[in-house]
Parts: structure tokens; C-alpha cells; sequence
């Protein structure tokens, strides 16, 4: 067996970058456990093209539902530059689904203080639950740039109910 000559210097960085990779996963684990931080999984692809012209995504079908089990479906649109609808109402201390899917290229939304933050990209449904704790409104942006009115991407999410 041929011995393969590795610089000292070169062995030491590689236990350094093994450690950070570890450490990196290591603390996805741990909050994936106990916080319940975890990526989206969702994997539900949709014709953007054809989003508005009927089903779930059409236009008079976006916005807040409640279903029997007393939670909240919202089905929310995200193009440039912003999220249809432009403001959306739920309560407190409830399950909330939100569903939403891009009609053209790649968004993000995140709701600051929530787990909600996901990237929204074209040809896929994005799926998110939540609950929220506290009452209030919230912005509702687009975390993804997706081209120059990024800036100005954005929606309301009103909470009712529960500690304000
Ligand atoms: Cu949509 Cu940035």
C-alpha cells in the first residue's frame, strides 16, 4: 500500500474543518429536537404558469380558512413584488397551515418572532405550520431577492387574541 504524504498543517486543518462540519449538524439536531426548528419538506409541485387560472392559487381562493378541527389553512400567492393577499387575519395560540406558491420566479417569506420562514420557489407549494403567541401585527417579507422591487415585498399578518 502506497503511504500518501499529508502536510501537517494540511492534517490539522482537516480535523478543523471535520469539527466544524460536526459542530454545524450537531446544533441542527439539537434545535431540530428540542425546538422544533427544522427545514420545510414539503415536496408538492405545482405549474406556476397556470397558478391563477384555477384551483387552490386562483385568485378568489387565496386567504384564510378555517377548518373543522378549529385551525387555520392560509393560501397565499407570492409575486413580484408582493403576497396576495396583502394582509391576512389569524388568532392567537391556534395551528395555522400556510400554503403558498410563486406565480413566477423565487420569493422568501419570513415572519419575524415566528418559525414561519420559508423559500418560496416556482413549481413547488410551500408548506408551513405555525402557531402564534402573541397578538399583534406582524410584516410578513419577502427574504429572497427576487429582483428590484424586492425591497418593497411584503404582506401584514394580524394576530388576534391571546398577550399582546
Ligand atoms: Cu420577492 Cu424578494
Amino acid at each position: 500500500m502506497a503511504t500518501i504524504h499529508i502536510d501537517p498543517l494540511e492534517k490539522r486543518w482537516i480535523w478543523v474543518v471535520g469539527g466544524i462540519v460536526g459542530l454545524t449538524i450537531g446544533i441542527q439536531v439539537f434545535y431540530a429536537a428540542t425546538a422544533a426548528i427544522h427545514p420545510p419538506s414539503n415536496v408538492e409541485v405545482i405549474d406556476s404558469a397556470k397558478l391563477h387560472l384555477g384551483g387552490e392559487f386562483a385568485e378568489d381562493k387565496l386567504g384564510v380558512k378555517k377548518e373543522a378541527d378549529g385551525s387555520y389553512t392560509v393560501t397565499m400567492v407570492a409575486a413580484r413584488y408582493g403576497f396576495y393577499p396583502q394582509s391576512i387575519e389569524v388568532p392567537a395560540n391556534t395551528p395555522v397551515k400556510l400554503r403558498i406558491a410563486s406565480l413566477d420566479v423565487l420569493h422568501g417569506l419570513h415572519v419575524p418572532y415566528s418559525n414561519m420562514n420559508v423559500m418560496v420557489v416556482p413549481g413547488y407549494v410551500s408548506e408551513v405550520h405555525t402557531q402564534f403567541t402573541n397578538a399583534g401585527d406582524f410584516p410578513m417579507i419577502c427574504n429572497e431577492y427576487c429582483g428590484l422591487g424586492h425591497d418593497y415585498m411584503y404582506a401584514k399578518v394580524h394576530v388576534t387574541g391571546g398577550k399582546s
